[in-house]
């Protein structure tokens, strides 16, 4: 047996609070439903202040707060009031890139019963969420949750919101006419390109439930609309669309390399020579944060069935698309720009 003397922390200890962090995945989510951080001010908030004001027992919320502060969410003070730390700034709604809504989503009753089949996802490489829910996550949502729907749909809209802007400034557009944005959502990504961009064309392919709430500076009236068009589709069957460059964001990690090859190839069939198709999501083997790219390619199998990719793998996905990669470029600390030229 190693009998060096042992220096940092026990890792026997380590992985007991590793596998108890689950229970600070539900405070937080717990703390982000009941609204604690918003509750508290920019000075310290008894406890019991606090309770009243959240709807919450106050022995139990002093018990949240306790095990919150103990990792930096909230700070204690010695007559038993909460401030903020920065962590718990980032728990209230109107902070700057606030975090709210994927705390709450992290922890939401469905994700817990998708993470607790994970050990069947590893053994047969596919999600879990169709068996258990009987449809995929987003029609679930949409048809049978929308109250998380719309905080899904509130967290995405927060990050793309956050991204857009910086995303568009770091793109190389170089002598494009038309962008197109596959799965854009919104249309948020695509307004933030056209608008520094006078004279770029854009076009939106979306599912036409998610268009239905278009940018409406995209839509009919909007500022862009005159160089924006609105195309509904199903990646999957087709993309009839025309363009120089095809972005396509936080969308292949839905998916396994089968089906992300056959949108790319989608794509591809319908582009000419030469175009480019730009992935943004995020890159295994370059991303500065690996852990939560980790935990965010577990979720992607066993909610949906895809996965993170390496620089390998989207090579090799481009490639049976009939996509050459080009070039893969950091965005941001968790997203890579990842670029490939039609053949
Ligand atoms: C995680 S969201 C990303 C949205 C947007 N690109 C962004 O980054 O904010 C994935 C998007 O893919 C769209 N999507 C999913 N399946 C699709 C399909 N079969 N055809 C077209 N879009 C699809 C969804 O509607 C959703 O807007």
């Amino acid at each position: 047996m190693d009998s060096a003397p042992r220096t940092g922390p026990d890792p026997v200890l380590q992985l007991h609070e590793l596998a108890y962090s689950l229970g600070v995945s539900a405070a937080l989510t717990a703390a982000a439903t009941l609204g604690v951080a918003d509750a508290v001010g920019d000075g310290p908030v008894h406890v019991d202040a606090l309770a009243e004001a959240v709807g919450a027992h106050p022995g139990a919320l002093r018990q949240l707060m306790r095990a919150l502060a103990g990792h930096g969410v909230f700070q204690e003070d010695s007559a038993g009031r909460y401030g903020h730390t920065p962590l718990s700034r980032a728990l209230r709604a109107d902070a700057p890139n606030s975090r709210k809504p994927w705390v709450e989503l992290a922890g939401a009753d469905f994700a817990w019963r998708i993470w607790a089949r994970l050990t069947d996802s590893i053994r047969t490489g596919e999600a879990v969420f169709p068996e258990i829910f009987g449809t995929d996550m987003f029609t679930y949502l949409a048809e049978h949750r929308p109250e998380i729907g719309a905080v899904f749909d509130a967290a995405a809209a927060k990050s793309t919101e956050a991204a857009a802007d910086a995303l568009a400034g770091t793109m190389d557009i170089g002598s494009a006419t038309t962008v197109a944005d596959i799965g854009g959502g919104k249309g948020r990504l695509l307004r933030a390109v056209l608008e520094r961009h006078d004279g770029l064309r854009g076009v939106l392919f979306e599912m036409p439930r998610i268009l239905a709430d278009a940018d409406p500076e995209l839509r009919d009236g909007g500022s862009l609309a005159g160089r924006c068009r609105i195309v509904p589709g199903d990646c999957h069957a087709d993309v009839p669309v025309k363009a120089d460059i095809y972005l396509i964001k936080g969308v292949l990690h839905m998916w396994d390399d089968d089906t992300a090859a056959g949108v790319l190839r989608n794509i591809a069939r319908n582009a000419a020579p030469g175009a480019r198709v730009i992935v943004i999501d995020q890159l295994l083997d370059a991303t500065t944060t690996p852990r939560i790219a980790g935990v965010i390619d577990l979720l992607m199998l066993v909610s949906q069935g895809g996965k993170e990719r390496t620089t390998d793998e989207f090579r090799d996905v481009f490639e049976r698309a009939g996509l050459e990669l080009r070039r893969t470029f950091p965005a941001s600390p968790v997203m890579h720009l990842v670029e490939g030229v039609v053949r």
